[in-house]
């Protein structure tokens, strides 16, 4: 079969939304024991966003859904499937992409949340990769979406100065010209999940006076930890989606790496990348956002004109669980 014939889903279209209020390294020196010259020198953050109190998941996810729409040029009433990526859903249930419909008006669409940390938004991406090539789902609307700010244990200071909140989202239908989704290699390792979850509120630990004491409803890390699973992983996931398409890596013009670190992307740039160049970065502005920050760092690049129609682009995703995944897409 030539390339040309073989059935591909591309991306249509992208969007993405950040709350108004920055909270800056200064800020966090005011609410705990941390310097500026710390978090830029460990992470290369400076500053991230903050959602409002008022202002919940599915609201950026809708903000952010919209504009992709919008760049798509496709009514919502069209859409067939919504997936949205986060860990901070409106709720347990039901799903933040219900939430998201209703709010967009996407009356035609099935509905439902993925939960894989910061790699959900590639897990959710090759999920409806796979519903659009099954037949069922002619347009599909690809969403992460997190307010982190909701789950920061604000007197932890190995985690608080990390997440931030916003969202992106991408449009997926068939390709019609061969571009799209060229290969895509997911993992996950369970045995792993201590190392970063958020352990209360579930059927483990429901929610008691015991669990808020034990601030037992806000992100748990052991960063150095997860640092090298991350870069490991990362890498050999993008190795892998490389080698499933018969590319390498000087193929490729721009990696959007999860935005978890700026060592860890530098780590990724020295054994995958070559040249730091190539990443599209934005860590810098709004920290980590979990789910939301490859389709942010994406329609980022994407709108100031850095990816351009035809650019081999490589996503690559690491999170709790542990979870990871890499996707290589011709834009
Ligand atoms: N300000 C000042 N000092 C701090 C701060 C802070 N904000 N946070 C930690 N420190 C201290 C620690 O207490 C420790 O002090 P000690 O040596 O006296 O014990 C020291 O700094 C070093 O701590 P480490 O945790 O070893 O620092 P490290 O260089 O590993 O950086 C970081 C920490 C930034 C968290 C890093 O490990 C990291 O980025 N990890 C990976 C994060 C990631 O990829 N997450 C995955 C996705 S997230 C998701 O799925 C939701």
């Amino acid at each position: 079969m030539s390339m040309a014939k073989q059935r591909r889903v591309a991306i249509v279209g992208t969007g993405s939304y950040l709350p108004e209020r920055v909270l800056t390294n200064a800020d966090l020196e005011k609410i705990v024991d941390t310097t500026d010259e710390w978090i830029r020198t460990r992470t290369g953050i400076l500053e991230r966003r903050l959602a409002r109190g008022d202002e919940v998941t599915s609201d950026m996810a809708a903000a952010a859904a919209s504009r992709a729409l919008e760049s798509a040029g496709i009514a919502p009433t069209e859409v067939d499937l919504i997936l949205v990526a986060t860990i901070t859903p409106d709720m347990p249930f039901p799903s933040t992409a219900c939430y998201v419909q209703d709010k967009i008006g996407a009356t035609n669409a099935f509905c439902m949340d993925v939960s894989a940390a910061c790699s959900g938004f590639i897990y959710a991406m090759e999920s409806a990769r796979a519903h659009i090539l099954a037949g069922g789902v002619k347009t599909a609307l690809v969403i992460g979406a997190e307010k982190l700010s909701s789950v920061m244990d604000w007197e932890d200071r190995a985690t608080c100065v990390l997440f931030g909140d916003g969202a992106g989202a991408v449009v997926l239908r068939e390709s019609t010209d061969g571009r799209g989704i060229l290969s895509s290699f997911m993992g996950s390792d369970g045995s792993l999940s201590h190392l970063l979850n958020l352990p209360g509120g579930g059927s483990r630990y429901p929610a008691s006076e015991q669990t808020l004491k034990d601030r037992l409803h806000c992100i748990k890390m052991t960063g150095n930890e997860v640092f090298k699973h991350a870069v490991r992983c990362m890498c050999d996931a993008g190795n892998r989606a490389l080698d499933r398409c018969g590319l390498t890596e000087d193929d490729v013009r721009w990696i959007v790496p999860h935005q978890a670190n700026l060592r860890i992307i530098q780590a990724i740039a020295s054994r995958l990348g070559g040249s730091i160049e190539r990443f599209i970065v934005n860590l810098d502005k709004v920290g980590n956002v979990s789910g939301a920050s490859i389709p942010l760092a994406l329609d980022e690049a994407v709108r100031d004109g850095r990816v351009k129609p035809g650019d081999k682009v490589l996503l690559v995703a690491f999170g709790g669980g542990f979870t990871w995944g890499a996707m290589l897409v011709e834009m």
